[in-house]
């Protein structure tokens, strides 16, 4: 008989969340003995909530929004991927303690090799759009892909120079004015645009973007998920770009996480991306 292992997922709200899907479908696709929970923490009760994860024998959890950052501080441990971040989406228990990582640039790059393993991303800039965590894992995922140049748009510039703290390579980033992304002479030279911001997610603004001067080769990749094919990417799939959609980083930044409590790496394939979004 299996050990029964629990894992799950902390944050606040947590009921739109699609881990407990995803990851129960693995439990039963590898006949192993889990179960992995949706865990509502509102921030002021996070230390005594992980705390009960502890004591309950949980083999670890994933951290969402509020608690990525604010995580770190409970953790005795938080690996280079963490660190390099500023954030922790995953933790595993080890005798009691909580060691952090954060397998979100994992879950970047394999969504876009998944669908374009042989795109020439070091032949030309990128446009990050957004400065958020999420664009945090994402440039350390294009540095890693060996992409020359990041160029970053946010909104807030100072949220952008904070995320030129966390980069690794600092000298390839440059930030530019958030009412300049669709200038002639950023796009035109543009090889991958990424949205990290929240634009364009259902029940959010929506992104304000013209891809008019964008190279139709260039590579562009939404994060946001729901709905699958927001507003930018039938944009650039109208005009003969080639597109990444979002629902493979989440479900491969899931996948070391789930590694890390199961003992097994799961696949992804289209058709259980399609499962995660009915
Ligand atoms: P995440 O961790 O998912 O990246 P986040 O840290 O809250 O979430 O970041 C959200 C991103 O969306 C930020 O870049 C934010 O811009 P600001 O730094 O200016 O806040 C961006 N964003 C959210 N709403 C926006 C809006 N209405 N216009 C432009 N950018 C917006």
């Amino acid at each position: 008989m299996n050990k029964f292992i629990k894992a799950g997922v902390i944050g606040h709200p947590i009921a739109h969340s699609k881990s407990p899907l995803i990851h129960n479908k693995w439990i039963t696709e590898h006949n192993l003995s889990g179960e992995y929970t949706a865990i509502d923490v509102p921030c002021e009760t996070l230390e005594e909530k992980v705390k009960n994860l502890i004591e309950d024998g949980y083999a670890g959890f994933n951290v969402t929004v509020p608690h990525k950052v604010a995580i770190i501080q409970l953790c005795s441990e938080i690996d280079d991927l963490a660190k390099a971040v500023g954030a922790v989406n995953t933790v595993i228990i080890k005798d009691g303690k909580l060691i952090g990582t954060n397998t979100d640039v994992y879950g970047f790059v394999q969504n876009i090799l998944d669908d374009h393993a042989s795109f020439p991303l070091h032949k030309g800039p990128a446009l990050v759009l957004g400065a958020g965590g999420a664009a945090r894992a994402v440039v350390q995922g294009l540095t890693a892909m060996n992409v020359p140049q990041i160029l970053i748009a946010n909104r807030t510039r100072s949220n952008a120079d904070e995320l030129l703290k966390y980069a690794k390579a600092p000298e390839k980033i440059k930030i530019i004015p958030w009412e300049n992304r669709c200038d002639k002479e950023i796009l035109q030279n543009i090889n991958i645009l990424v949205n990290t911001t929240s634009l364009g997610m259902s029940g959010k603004n929506p992104l304000e973007m013209d891809l008019e001067h964008l190279p139709r080769t260039a590579l562009v990749n939404d994060i946001v998920y729901a709905p699958l094919y927001t507003d930018l990417l039938k944009q650039a799939q109208k005009r003969g770009n080639p597109i990444v959609t979002g629902i493979g980083m989440l479900l491969h930044q899931a996948r070391p996480a789930f590694h890390s409590w199961y003992g097994v790496i799961p696949t992804v394939t289209p058709d259980f991306k399609m499962k995660v979004l009915e």
